[in-house]
């Protein structure tokens, strides 16, 4: 897992991070509240927490869990995902929506994305769907399209592709929560599960919502909620009520795993949750002010941005160089300076663990995505007075380059 920096490890420098956690003295009074109470994992936090999940995403139900892999491995578990079944996944996306197939024992298909967005392509998810039909004998076949960055994926067209080809649909919503976009003439939003089966979140320090670790699965309806819920815990179950002769009974129906959120990561995530729309509309207006600063000369000749879009909820704030060679140097330019920036995202099938496993692929889209991106500072907390630096020694760095 790639981490922000406060300091460089090398230099010790204090560094603008491209992401970093916002808490306040309301978070750590929450963690403090719930250190000093009875019961600091398995209390009642995390039920809160799962609540105020499901009122401010508009979902059915929300399973809290360890971290956004797990929120992934449950939910593909959940669609039935097993050695028989078959994961599909954009190219370009953090190596967990593929590796949690993976180990479910399923196989992985990688689909390009749009040069321009990182975003799931269309033709290559049906190509790659009619290619897995080809294979597929018994086992369940899962889509995971990723709204990469915090822009929706294609959800609408995606649901039509999965019901096409019999395909289930995960959305993995880590850079995403409260995204929408209009699709087809219609507002599609991130993490309602109304095109999807499931969504999945992270909490980890860089998303929207920080618990340390965590992640979540959302679901479409409240039934739903009930495999991921057991088998985030041992796979075990409680059949009688704390009424019954025996209270204390519990059974282990499946094989699950301990994917327990704690009560302490519970109370960060409630209090952290009371301002997501705050930190989104931060985002916003971070975005937009990039935009426009950076809609101008030397900057509109050697990047490509990103399309300002009202319901982008901006996770990361990504420049696509023009010459790809750039790219590099400017992340050691601006580190130099005191600026980290991060790449999103390496094709997930260059990593050598997919390489040994399904051997050399390229896809056009998602290696031209790649060459270029860089990710610059972009967090709630963000000082116009860092914001202003970002710009200025970007602008001195293509000034040089150019
Ligand atoms: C798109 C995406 N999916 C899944 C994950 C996994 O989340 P976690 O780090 O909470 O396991 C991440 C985290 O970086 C991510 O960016």
């Amino acid at each position: 897992m790639e981490y922000a920096f406060l300091y460089d490890l090398n230099t010790l420098k204090l560094m603008i991070p491209y992401s970093r956690q916002f808490i306040n003295k309301d978070d750590v009074q929450a963690v403090g509240d719930t250190l000093l109470s009875p019961l600091i994992t398995q209390g009642p936090r995390v039920g809160e927490f799962e609540s105020a999940l499901r009122t401010i995403h508009d979902c059915a139900d929300a399973v809290a869990c360890s971290s956004g892999s797990s929120a992934l491995h449950l939910a593909y578990a959940a669609c039935g995902i097993d050695e028989h079944g078959i994961g599909i996944v954009p190219s370009i996306t953090f190596a967990s929506t593929a590796n949690a197939f993976r180990h479910l024992g399923a196989k992985v298909l990688f689909c390009d994305v749009d040069p321009a967005t990182g975003l799931i392509d269309l033709n290559s998810l049906e190509q790659n769907l009619k290619l897995a039909n080809i294979s597929r004998k018994s086992g369940a076949g899962v889509i995971a399209p990723v709204s990469f960055a915090g822009k929706v994926a294609p959800l609408k067209e995606c649901r039509r592709l999965a019901d096409k080809y019999d395909f289930l649909l995960v959305e993995d919503a880590s850079h995403s929560p409260l995204a929408w976009e209009e699709q087809g003439g219609e507002i599609v939003r991130s993490c309602t599960c109304e095109w999807t089966e499931y969504a999945t979140l992270s909490f980890h320090p860089v998303k929207h919502v920080c618990c340390g670790e965590g992640g979540a699965v959302l679901c479409g309806t409240s039934g739903e909620g009930e495999v991921p819920r057991r088998m985030a815990t041992h796979g075990i179950q409680r059949p009688n009520g704390p009424d019954s002769a025996q209270p204390w009974r519990y059974e282990q129906v499946d094989l699950g795993w301990n994917f327990r959120l704690t009560d302490l990561q519970a109370s960060l995530g409630i209090s952290q949750l009371s301002r997501l729309k705050d930190g989104v509309d931060q985002r916003r207006k971070l975005a937009s002010i990039y935009n426009q600063k950076l809609s101008t000369s030397p900057f509109i000749d050697m990047i490509d941005l990103p399309a300002l879009e009202k319901g982008h909820s901006w996770h990361l704030y990504i420049i696509r160089f023009k010459k790809a060679e750039f790219r590099d140097q400017a992340y050691h330019f601006l580190r130099n300076e005191g600026i980290s920036t991060q790449v999103h995202y390496i094709p997930v099938y260059q990593h050598p663990y997919y390489r040994k496993l399904y051997g050399q692929i390229s896809l056009d889209g998602a290696e031209k995505f790649f060459s270029g991106c860089l990710s610059i500072p972009l967090f709630p907390g963000m000082t116009s007075c860092e914001q202003e630096k970002v710009i200025a020694k970007l602008a001195l760095f293509l000034k040089q380059a150019g």
